[in-house]
C-alpha cells in the first residue's frame, strides 16, 4: 500500500518505521528541515524572516521529565553508556537520530514539506497536497503525526495589553538567562510552569508562580500565587488582593489540537479541544483509513505512539479486526458517557491518564499486536504519583521489576 505519513517527530518516525516493515511504500511529510519535532532546540522564535511561523517550543537544558526507560520505542534501548534516568534533550534528539539511522527512515523523509491539504477521494484512497506539490498519486492510508505542543493557547486577562513588562507563551520560552535578576511571573503550575519555575529560581530575582486552583506545589525559592486577576502597567494584581512588580510573565497555559491541513470533506471536527470522531483517540471513525497518532496526553508519549502505530497497521492490514462504523460510534458514546459522568471537562478528553492500563490493553487486544512489558508502565505509574525531577536512577531488571540505585556505580550490581 501507499502510506502517507504527516510529520517526523516521535510519532512520524515509529509510524514510519513500522509501515516500511510492513513493506509499504511511504512518504513521510516533514514541514521543517530535521526529524524530531519537539526534540529539536532552536534558538530562533516567533517568525521566520519571510513571515511564516516558527513552531518549536524546546529550551535550552531541558531534562525530561520521565525516566529515559519509559521513553523508548519497543525492542530499541538507550544504549549502554547512557547510564542516568532523566537525560538532556540533545540526549533523546540523540536516541531519535539512533532509530532513524539504524532502521534507514531518512530516505523515506520528505524534508522541507508542509502538508497543506489532505482530501478523501473514491474508493478509499486519499489526496495529499503539500506547498511544494499537489501529488496526484493516491494514497491508501494516512497517519496523521503532526503533534499536539504546536498551537499556544493563551488565556484572556483583563489589562493584558496595557502590561508594560514582558509577556511570552512558554513555546517562545528559550533560554533561562534573559531572566537573570527579572521579577517573573509563571501563569500555569503544569509540567511547563513547574519546569520553567525549577529553571529560573535560582536566576531570576523572585519567581511567581500562579495556578487558577490552589496548588500544593513547594519549590524552593519559588512563590505560590492565586489567579492573576487583572494586570496594570507595572503590576499584577491577584485574586487574593495582593499586588506585585513584575517584569516578565511566561504563559505556561498549554497548547490547542488543530489539523489545519485537513479538508471539511475528512469529516474531523475540533471543539473545546477535542478531536472527533475517533475510535481509541486514532481511527477517523468517517474514514476509517486515515489514523492520527500521539494525540491522547498525560502518558508515555513514545510507549502510546510505537502502540499506536502498530495497532493502525494491523487493523489497516485486516480491516475486520474494527468493529463497525455503528459500534465504533457505540464505543465513542460510552467513552463520551463515561466522562461526563465523571464531570470531566470536554477539553480533557484526550487526557487518558486515568484509564492507561485499560486503553493500552484494548489496543492490545483489539489488534493482537505484542504489549509492552509491565514494568514499564509500572515505571511510569510511579514516576506519576512522584512526579519532578530526582536524582534516582532506576534500572529495569526484568519485564515486571524495576530497581532504583542512588548511584552510578551500584546500577551494576
Ligand atoms: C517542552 C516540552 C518538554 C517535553 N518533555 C517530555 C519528556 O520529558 N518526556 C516525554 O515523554 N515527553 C515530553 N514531551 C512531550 C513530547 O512532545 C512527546 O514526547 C513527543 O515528542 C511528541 O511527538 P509527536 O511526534 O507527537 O509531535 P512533535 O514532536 O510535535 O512532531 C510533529 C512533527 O510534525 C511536523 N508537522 C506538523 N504539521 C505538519 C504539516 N502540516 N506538514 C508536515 N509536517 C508537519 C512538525 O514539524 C514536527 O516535526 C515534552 C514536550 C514539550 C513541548
Ligand atoms: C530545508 O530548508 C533549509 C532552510 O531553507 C535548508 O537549509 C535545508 O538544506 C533544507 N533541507 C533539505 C533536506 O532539503
Ligand atoms: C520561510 O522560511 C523558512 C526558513 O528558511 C522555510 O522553511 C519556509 O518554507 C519558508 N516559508 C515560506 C512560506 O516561504
Ligand atoms: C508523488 O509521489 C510519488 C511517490 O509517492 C513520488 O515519486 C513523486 O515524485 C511525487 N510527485 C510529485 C509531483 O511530487
Amino acid at each position: 500500500m501507499k502510506v502517507a505519513i504527516i510529520g517526523a517527530g516521535v510519532a512520524g518516525i515509529v509510524s514510519l518505521k513500522y509501515a516500511l516493515e510492513k513493506g509499504h511504500e511511504c512518504d513521510c511529510f516533514e514541514e521543517t528541515g530535521e526529524f524530531g519535532g519537539t526534540w529539536v532546540y532552536t534558538d530562533e522564535n516567533g517568525e521566520h524572516e519571510n513571515g511564516s511561523k516558527i513552531y518549536r517550543s524546546m529550551y535550552k537544558d531541558l531534562i525530561t521529565n520521565l525516566p529515559k526507560d519509559v521513553m523508548v520505542f519497543m525492542d530499541f534501548p538507550y544504549p549502554e553508556h547512557v547510564k542516568e534516568s532523566f537525560i538532556s534533550q540533545q540526549q533523546v534528539l540523540q536516541y531519535l537520530t539512533d532509530y532513524v539511522n539504524y532502521f534507514k527512515l531518512n530516505s523515506h523523509i520528505k524534508y522541507n514539506e508542509t502538508v497543506t491539504k489532505v482530501q478523501p477521494l473514491p474508493d478509499n484512497k486519499w489526496k495529499v497536497t503539500t506547498q511544494k506539490s499537489e501529488n496526484l498519486s493516491a494514497y491508501d492510508a494516512v497517519f496523521v503525526c503532526n503533534g499536539h505542543f504546536r498551537y499556544p493557547k493563551f488565556p484572556k486577562i483583563v489589562g493584558q495589553e496595557l502590561f508594560t513588562g514582558f509577556q511570552i507563551h512558554s513555546a517562545e520560552y528559550r533560554d533561562r538567562r534573559l531572566f537573570r535578576d527579572k521579577q517573573v511571573l509563571i501563569i500555569g503550575a503544569s509540567y511547563s510552569g513547574t519546569d520553567i519555575a525549577c529553571q529560573l529560581k535560582d536566576m531570576a530575582r523572585t519567581v511567581y508562580l500562579s495556578h487558577w486552583k490552589p496548588i500544593n506545589i513547594k519549590i524552593e525559592n519559588v512563590l505560590n500565587k492565586p489567579a492573576v486577576e487583572l494586570f496594570e502597567f507595572k503590576n499584577v494584581v491577584f485574586a487574593d488582593g495582593s499586588i506585585e512588580n513584575i517584569d516578565a510573565v511566561i504563559y505556561c497555559t498549554g497548547y490547542e489540537y488543530r489539523l489545519p491541513f485537513l479538508d471539511e470533506s475528512c469529516g474531523i471536527t475540533i471543539k473545546n479541544n477535542w478531536v472527533q470522531p475517533l475510535y481509541k483517540h486514532i481511527i477517523n471513525i468517517e474514514h476509517p483509513t486515515m489514523f492520527i497518532i500521539g494525540y491522547p496526553h498525560s502518558l508515555p508519549s513514545f510507549l502510546a505512539s510505537d502502540l499506536q502505530a502498530r495497532f493502525s497497521l494491523t487493523v489497516l492490514e485486516n480491516k475486520n479486526l474494527l468493529p463497525s462504523k455503528e459500534n465504533m460510534l457505540k464505543d465513542l458514546n460510552d467513552y463520551l458517557c463515561n466522562l461526563r459522568r465523571k464531570n470531566i471537562p470536554q477539553t480533557q478528553f484526550h487526557k487518558v491518564e486515568l484509564g492507561l492500563e485499560k486503553y493500552f490493553a484494548e489496543l492490545v487486544k483489539i489488534s493482537g499486536i505484542k504489549h509492552f512489558p509491565p514494568v514499564l508502565l509500572k515505571l511510569y505509574m510511579h514516576k506519576i504519583k512522584n512526579p519532578g525531577k530526582d536524582d534516582k536512577l532506576y534500572k529495569i531488571l526484568d519485564d515486571e521489576n524495576y530497581i532504583t540505585c542512588s548511584t552510578i556505580s551500584s546500577l551494576s550490581k
